[in-house]
């Protein structure tokens, strides 16, 4: 049974109290912190930079996973490597040279992962996924937290879980938006490794139980 992964996504935590809110997923359980990077160009919301990253990485010992939804990446990898990603992930949609931006990521010493948005065809990942460590599925249109999950990213999960299983690949498959308790088992079934939450995790105050909620379904 392949260990399954919750990544909480910091973009619904309280931003005045950041490295606490860091603290207290970890605390709960989380396996990694999820970290949303937006430009106001690729995405219609701005949020954070490298230095919040710098901030995140020292509240925790938790891998830092970090989503860049921005036009030209390029311009900024090294920038979120140096400041403490352990992940970091570009926009398929966002990048003319995929492949010599993944290769960058990887120079830097970071794990390259390439996110796909609902609309996107998944062939266009299928060249490049010998040379990414994991692909993330978006299952809502980047942009805010606490949207409706889309279910036809359902078949592009199935589709990926079988090039990889096909070929023997080492990708990790990852989802993020409006994955919740309602969302996860059909996520599960499909073939998910790693499962962002932002609202479902950071809408209540026990995060021990949200935590608890999500990871016991993962391995029903
Ligand atoms: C969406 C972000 C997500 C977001 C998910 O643009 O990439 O990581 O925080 O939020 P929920 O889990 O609330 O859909
Ligand atoms: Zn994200």
């Amino acid at each position: 049974v392949p260990q399954r992964l919750l990544a909480p996504s910091i973009l619904s935590a309280d931003f005045g109290r950041l490295a606490e809110e860091v603290r207290a997923v970890e605390e709960a359980g989380a396996d990694w912190i999820h970290v949303d990077v937006m430009d106001g160009h690729f995405v219609p919301n701005i949020t954070i930079g490298p230095d919040v990253v710098k901030a995140v990485r020292r509240a925790t010992t938790l891998p830092v996973d970090v989503h860049l939804m921005i036009t030209d990446p390029d311009r900024y990898l090294e920038a979120f490597v140096t400041a403490g990603a352990d992940w970091l992930g570009v926009h398929v949609e966002a990048c003319v040279h995929l492949h010599r931006t993944v290769q960058r990521i990887r120079e830097l010493g970071a794990k390259a992962s390439v996110a796909v948005n609902p609309a996107t065809p998944l062939c266009l990942v299928e060249p490049i996924l010998e040379h990414v460590d994991m692909v993330l599925l978006m299952t809502v249109n980047p942009g805010f937290g606490g949207q409706k999950f889309i279910g036809s990213a359902v078949s592009k999960i199935r589709q990926l879980r079988r090039w990889i299983d096909d070929r023997s690949l080492d990708v990790l498959i990852q989802v993020d938006g409006g994955v919740c308790v309602d969302t996860v088992d059909v996520l599960v079934e499909s073939g998910v490794d790693v499962f962002v939450a932002g609202s479902a995790v950071f809408q209540g105050s026990d995060y021990h139980r949200t935590v608890r909620a999500l990871k016991d379904r993962f391995n029903p």
